[in-house]
């Protein structure tokens, strides 16, 4: 659906009445914000995962245990992926796929953008286990430290919300890549970041400026919200976007890629989408582009 500037603002309610999903997504994600906003030690231990600078921490793991349960524990014929507490199988066509923290390290540093990410995929989301374009049927992530949070539903529209109203989203027009606002992430690595930093290099000079935020779910929410022109990320899993990938596309972007396919994920609003997929497609060549190995969810 194109998003309207007109479309107006509802109660939340109103918007998950739409679909029983969104509703069960919500609640759960809302829950797990809280505790992680609420509960946050003044000292966190953290624990190395695929690198020294990949950590985890027993906040994380905690609010993936809390979305287990609360998303199993009302449908229990589901499967799930979470980041920490890899995959379980269902029986019913609905699989969660779950990120309890995303932006983990700004948690950490208690810098503001890290978010809960919760998806539910079903038999359109994927072919055979093979990500397609559709991409996710709900799609919710709460950012606790900005007392926000978004909310799509497939072929429905995507919402920003705030003290129970419900915004539709929708995207900034942008003419040129030249006059793009360019976000992206780096992975945890050495080796990636050095080849990340690459690209990194021969963009910055060929677009307006680039960001970087630190949580996938802030990159794709707020270049939903119009904050932004374009995101793009090397070596993404699916926990990171599969909710807000379906919000941006919701809000008006092109998705492209994505963990489902090569791990290269380009989200651009449609002024700038190919234009932008050209120059990175050309850097690619340039530097030689082998997406990453797929890590163990957990690991
Ligand atoms: C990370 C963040 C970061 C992105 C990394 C992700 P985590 O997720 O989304 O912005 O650049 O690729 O792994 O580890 O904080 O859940
Ligand atoms: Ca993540
Ligand atoms: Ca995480």
């Amino acid at each position: 659906m194109q998003p309207s500037d007109n479309a107006p603002v509802l109660s939340l309610h109103v918007v998950l009445a739409r679909d029983p999903l969104a509703q069960l997504a919500w609640r759960a994600a809302s829950e797990a914000g809280r505790f992680l906003a609420d509960e946050r030690p003044d000292a966190l231990t953290i624990e190395a995962k695929s690198s020294p600078t990949d950590v985890v921490t027993v906040m994380d793991r905690t609010a993936e245990a809390l979305l287990i349960d609360r998303l199993l524990g009302a449908r229990p014929d589901d499967g799930l992926l979470g980041e920490e507490g890899g995959e379980r199988p269902g029986t019913s066509g609905i699989r969660w796929v779950v990120d309890p923290l995303d932006g983990t390290v700004n948690y950490l540093y208690g810098l503001p953008m890290w978010g809960v990410s919760v998806a539910a995929e079903d038999s359109a989301s994927t072919d055979g286990g093979a990500s397609t374009a559709r991409g996710a049927r709900i799609g919710v992530v709460i950012t606790p430290d900005f007392d926000e949070g978004y909310l799509a539903i497939r072929g429905v529209g995507a919402w920003h919300v705030r003290a129970g109203l419900a915004r539709p989203l929708s995207v900034r027009t942008c003419p040129s890549a030249a006059q793009a606002l360019v976000v992206t992430g780096f992975g945890y690595t050495p080796r990636q970041r050095a080849w990340q930093a690459s690209i990194v290099s021969d963009l910055l000079p060929v677009v307006r400026d680039l960001r970087r935020s630190g949580a996938a779910v802030i990159d794709l929410c707020w270049l939903a919200r119009g904050r932004t022109d374009a995101y793009f990320e090397h070596g993404l899993n699916l926990w990171d976007v599969a909710a807000g990938a379906l919000i941006a596309a919701e809000a008006g972007a092109d998705v492209s890629g994505g963990p489902g396919t090569d791990r290269f994920l380009l989200v651009a609003v449609p002024g700038i989408a190919a234009e932008l997929s050209g120059i990175l497609d050309a850097l690619h060549d340039r530097h030689g582009w082998k997406a990453p190995p797929r890590p163990e969810a957990g690991g």
